[in-house]
């Protein structure tokens, strides 16, 4: 196990245990499609199960070297592939935003986009088509996001700039009043019964949103 940042005696010291016998007594919170996630006082223990091993090590590099972002949650502690123990964050996702605070997050659009933004600027690709779904939104309205076993650092940065270059160039089509590269947005959208008015109101709301979203490299 690797300590990124300083836990509680006792966490670390049942992470240790787990390591030599693999074995939690503990009921688990959440099942992700590779993972059990457990919640542990104000931590976040992920343990990768045999299949999801492999994207267990690329979920640990991406959260590693994704800690300068804000809406990365904190990383304490890993194996690769193994677990890792993040910080719990108590959020929602957008349908459960949605249900329980009666309306969708005022900045969804700018959030959306500006996580993904600055993960390709940190030199991650998000490969994971159902990306959004993994957005998080806290009581006060930030956002974080979760779920990094699909993000592959790009290396060549010719890739990383076209890369930057094509959701620079999204969003500022985005911001001209030009919705046609919206399809992917629309159908998470559609997937979590946004109404149109919503998702108008969400458009209109982007658009004059002041300060823009900083878009020079
Ligand atoms: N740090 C965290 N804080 C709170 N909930 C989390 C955290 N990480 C993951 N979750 C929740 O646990 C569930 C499974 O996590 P996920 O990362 O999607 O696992 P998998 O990679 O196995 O699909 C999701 O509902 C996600 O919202
Ligand atoms: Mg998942």
């Amino acid at each position: 196990m690797r300590i990124v940042k300083s836990i509680s005696a006792n966490i670390e010291q049942l992470l240790e245990r787990y390591e030599k016998n693999g074995h939690l007594t503990m009921q688990a919170s959440l099942m992700g499609k590779g993972s059990v996630v457990y919640r542990l006082q104000e931590y976040c223990l992920k343990v990768y199960t045999p299949r999801g091993k492999m994207d267990g090590e690329y979920e640990c590099e991406a959260l590693l070297s994704l800690q300068n972002n804000h809406h990365v949650p904190k990383l304490y502690a890993y194996a690769s592939g193994n677990f890792v123990l993040t910080e719990w964050v108590e959020g929602f996702n957008l349908r459960q935003y949605r249900a329980t605070c009666g309306h969708i997050p005022h900045n969804l659009i700018y959030d959306m986009f500006s996580t993904e933004l600055q993960q390709i600027q940190a030199g991650y690709h998000d490969w994971d088509v159902i990306r959004y779904e993994n957005l998080l939104w806290t009581a006060t309205g930030e956002v974080k996001r979760t779920d990094f076993w699909l993000c592959e650092p790009v290396r060549c940065m010719r890739i990383r700039e076209r890369l930057q270059q094509e959701i620079i160039r999204k969003i500022e089509r985005i911001y001209g009043g030009d919705d046609t590269d919206m399809e992917e947005v629309m159908h998470y959208f559609d997937r979590h019964g946004l109404t149109t008015t919503e998702v108008q109101e969400a458009l209109a709301h982007f658009r004059l949103q002041t300060p823009r979203m900083a878009l020079a490299q």
